[in-house]
């Protein structure tokens, strides 16, 4: 609370704890003072979402969301508008580094066992953002109505339609909104992409900023650090939020923009892995593109889904890898969090599910011959493997002594 009773500050926090807030969230929120390299990714994705939202409300200032206007106003913003082609590059190019952060900040709480009691509904949110965060990019991607645009919401709308019993078939026309992807669903995908979505992502990062704040961060070391506290309850191994690691944060933040300012300005499209060259044409229902290749960010689950020769079946397999995700803190025993003190089988496997994850992400933005769908199969036993034995594997293994103190750190 503020102590200045006469000043401004103070008769605002009479009115609403804005310094109570502050201290709770920054100043005196006691971080792990080992946070490494990892811990960077969860201010970048913060960073990325600001940047989509913001780039976002100045495309929507140009952007004519109808069957007829859709592709020449995404023209008419990379060629007329002043800055429009850096803006839609910062949306475009951004949605890739987004997910890119996103995803080793995932990776991160894979290594050290982030989601573990009593970090569990953290993890929970993030699937949840996660999951919000694949629909939108989805639904960002129909946008410009390009030839990618229209058919790839054709073959993943179409997925629906393997509900058996007609459900699925009811389910496609109304998620189009139409008998075809029509302008109708153009709409309605503009609506959920620039209001709805984007409202439940933020809401949801909220959530899983408050449920961090409430248990406390982990660490590279997954030590506890509210055990070993000074005579004030401050944690031995705690730093103040607030300056150390906004500071320690910028230097992220200015390395990371390093790094989207050269894709940004030298290859926005990344050889078409972040825009593909059939989105340069525009829609044609009557014309199937070669080949439909969904954009890298969604390619691994892709590769699941065309790794089982039944449809349905195929279904079920990609919406199980995302929904595996979800109860991963179940599935996890192991008495210690991070890979660092776990055993060897988890050693091997850590690394061996990335590797699996990358191939089958690449994979899913290639043409299925022969040999890419043998090693999207064993992409995928790998995957489900990691995930379905881990309740064995982490609970067989010998385990190695953690520390009292977290390791490093200054
Ligand atoms: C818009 C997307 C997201 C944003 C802005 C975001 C933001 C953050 C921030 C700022 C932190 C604290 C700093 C840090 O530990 O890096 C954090 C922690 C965490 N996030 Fe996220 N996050 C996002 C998505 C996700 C997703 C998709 C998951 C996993 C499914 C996830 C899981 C976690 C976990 C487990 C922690 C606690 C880490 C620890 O204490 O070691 N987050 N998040």
């Amino acid at each position: 609370m503020s102590n200045q009773k006469n000043t401004l500050m103070g008769w605002i926090d009479d009115r609403l704890p804005v310094t109570q807030a502050y201290e709770k969230h920054m100043s005196k929120y006691y971080a792990p003072k080992n946070f490494n390299f990892w811990y960077f990714f969860g201010v970048l994705s913060m960073l990325m979402l600001v940047n989509q939202i913001l780039s976002g409300i100045w495309l929507t200032m140009n952007y004519v969301p109808s069957v007829e206007g859709a592709f020449a106003s995404v023209e008419y913003i990379m060629r007329d508008v002043e800055w429009g082609w850096l803006i839609r590059y910062m949306h475009s190019t951004g949605a890739s580094f987004f997910f890119i952060a996103v995803y080793l900040h995932m990776m991160r709480a894979l290594l050290y066992g982030s989601y573990q009691k009593p970090r569990e509904l953290i993890w929970i949110f993030g699937m949840l953002i996660y999951l919000a965060l694949m629909a939108e990019a989805f639904m960002g991607y129909v946008l410009p109505w390009g030839q990618m645009s229209y058919w790839g919401a054709q073959v993943i709308i179409s997925l629906f339609g393997v509900i058996p019993f007609g459900l699925g078939d009811a389910l496609v026309e109304w998620v189009r909104g139409d008998y075809l992807i029509s302008g109708a669903t153009l709409n309605r995908f503009f609506a959920l992409h620039v209001i709805a979505l984007p409202l439940v992502i933020v809401m949801l990062v909220v959530l899983h900023l408050l449920a961090l704040h409430e248990v406390g961060s982990n660490n590279p070391d997954g030590i506890d650090i509210k055990k070993l506290v000074d005579e004030n309850g401050k944690p031995l191994d705690g730093v103040p939020f607030h300056p150390y690691y906004t500071v320690h944060d910028l230097v992220g933040i200015v390395v990371f923009l390093m790094a989207f300012s050269v894709v940004l300005f030298f290859f926005p499209e990344a050889n078409g892995f972040f825009l593909e060259a059939p989105n340069f044409e525009p829609a044609n229902g009557l014309k199937t593109p070669e080949h439909i290749a969904p954009v890298w960010y969604f390619g691994a689950f892709y590769a699941i889904l065309r790794a089982v020769p039944d449809k349905l079946m195929g279904v079920v397999a990609m919406g199980g890898a995302i929904a595996i995700l979800f109860v991963l803190p179940w599935l996890d025993r192991s008495p210690v969090r991070s890979w660092r003190y776990k055993g060897m089988i988890s050693k091997i496997f850590l690394p061996v599910f990335a590797v699996a994850f990358v191939l089958l992400t690449w994979l899913g933005t290639q043409p299925a011959t022969e040999i890419n769908t043998f090693l999207s199969r064993v992409g995928s036993v790998i995957y489900f493997g990691f995930f379905l034995l881990m309740p064995f594997y982490t609970r067989m293994e010998k385990t190695k002594p953690v520390p009292e103190r977290v390791t490093g750190g200054h």
